[in-house]
């Protein structure tokens, strides 16, 4: 999410962060996996000639066909029900009628609500074959989520997430994006805490078992800066750099992490091993 949005959040909550139970982690498991489906069904769609029309038109039939809700359609005045950010794109990408190409990767973002419950997760995919430089970004990325998610403990800090990310991407000479947050969520799309994917002392937080949040890092193979187009949502790269972006939904246990968002189909990151 926007880091200004985020700004006005904290401030209302006085950075409250909301502890959860054991009925919003049922709850949170069942929408968590079922957007990990509705990205599996994705995987096996997406190649050369396909739209991003075609691909949020899957979507909101998957979801309407188990009983959910797609969270983006109309948000804040979002026009539709996922968002496709391709190649220099770095989030809010709106899908529309242009066919992908073969070398194209993209992120698709899937946020589905089940039962009152949000699940929130992206993926990035190949269109066809890509230059090797986007599939290195792409790996780079996914491993900034994992190591984003293995910090997750009660009694670190949200600062540790941003560590782990920062401190991988800027080692392969990437950049971590600025203005775009992972974000707490429940009931609720957008809520504390604030969850930075680089380190910044002002926004730590510590972490304790309940809390639900979102970590979502944009890595970009040029410099952090983006810029929003005039449809007022696509973010793009400044430079023209490539961007990625890879999303999971968390919970705090006792102990460590949930994922509630992993692949059921094992289809953690691209190339997807998709039976034709
Ligand atoms: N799913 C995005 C996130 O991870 C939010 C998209 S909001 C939209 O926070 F309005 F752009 F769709
Ligand atoms: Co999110
Ligand atoms: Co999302």
């Amino acid at each position: 999410m926007n880091l200004d949005e985020a700004d006005q959040l904290d401030r209302r909550r006085a950075n409250e962060v909301p502890i959860h139970g054991a009925e919003a982690f049922a709850g949170m498991r069942r929408a968590g996996r079922l957007t990990a489906e509705a990205l599996d069904l994705l995987c096996e769609h997406v190649r050369p000639g396909i739209t991003t029309q075609e691909l949020d038109d899957l979507v909101s039939g998957f979801a309407a066909d188990h009983g959910a809700f797609c969270a983006t359609l109309l948000y804040r005045g979002y026009p539709r029900s996922i968002c496709t950010s391709i190649n220099h794109v770095v989030c809010h990408g709106i899908p529309n009628d242009r066919p992908l190409r073969d070398g194209d990767i993209l992120n698709i973002d899937v946020t589905l609500i089940l039962d009152g419950w949000y699940g929130d997760s992206s993926r990035m995919f190949f269109v066809g074959e890509v230059p090797r430089k986007a599939a290195r970004l792409c790996d780079v990325t996914h491993e900034c989520l994992m190591r984003g998610v293995q910090a997750v403990a009660p009694g670190r800090t949200t600062n540790a997430i941003g560590a782990a990310i920062q401190s991988h991407a800027e080692r392969e000479r990437c950049s971590v994006v600025r203005d775009f947050c992972g974000h707490g969520l429940g009931r609720v799309f957008h809520d504390a805490p604030t969850i930075l994917h680089y380190v910044e002392p002002s926004y730590d937080v510590l972490l304790k078992p309940g809390m639900l949040f979102t970590i979502e890092p944009m890595i970009n193979l040029g410099r952090p800066q983006v810029k929003v187009l005039s449809d007022g949502w696509t973010a793009v790269t400044r430079d023209r750099s490539l961007s990625a972006q890879f999303e999971h939904t968390v919970g705090v246990t006792e102990t460590g992490v949930e994922v509630f968002t992993f692949s059921p189909k094992g289809y953690h990151r691209p190339p997807y091993d998709v039976r034709a």
